[in-house]
């Protein structure tokens, strides 16, 4: 398995200023261009979109194209059926990542109407969960 697509959702373009204290200071792009030294044999395809048709448009594309992704929904994880839907219709594996724990935050933030339909769900460990992510699926053949 080599090519996996990233997705990030609403607000994740404002990483590394967007409250700093629950998501870290780092830019994300700053972390993809590490993830690219860690996992050499991996092509990366990274796309952020604050847009939910955008977010299901691009993962009906990399149903064709990619051979896995993980994804950060942001809040849509949370409220978008239509997201939901457009996962359980991937024929490749899909692993949910959050940054923080959202168990430890508010209540509305304890459901992910996403999750049920990926691999697993990594929350709490800061951006470090993208790349545990991408280990499990490299070394994991679905
Ligand atoms: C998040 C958690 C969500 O509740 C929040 O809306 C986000 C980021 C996370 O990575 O911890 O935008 O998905």
């Amino acid at each position: 398995m080599k090519k996996i697509g990233i997705l990030n959702g609403p607000n994740l373009n404002l990483l590394g200023t967007r409250e700093p204290e629950i998501y870290g200071s780092k830019t994300f792009e700053d972390f993809l261009a590490e993830l690219k030294e860690r996992f050499t044999q991996t092509d990366f395809l990274y796309y952020q979109s604050n847009v939910e048709g955008e977010l299901i448009n691009q993962l009906q594309e990399w149903a064709t194209t990619q051979d896995a992704i993980v994804l950060n929904l942001g809040a849509y994880s949370h409220t978008s059926v239509a997201l939901a839907d457009a996962i359980k219709s991937l024929p490749v594996p899909v692993i949910e990542v959050h940054i923080s724990n959202v168990y430890a935050r508010e209540e509305y933030r304890h459901t992910s109407l996403s999750a049920a339909h990926c691999q697993g769900c990594i929350m709490g460990l800061g951006l470090e969960g993208y790349a545990l992510a991408i280990q499990h699926l490299l070394h994991n053949h679905y």
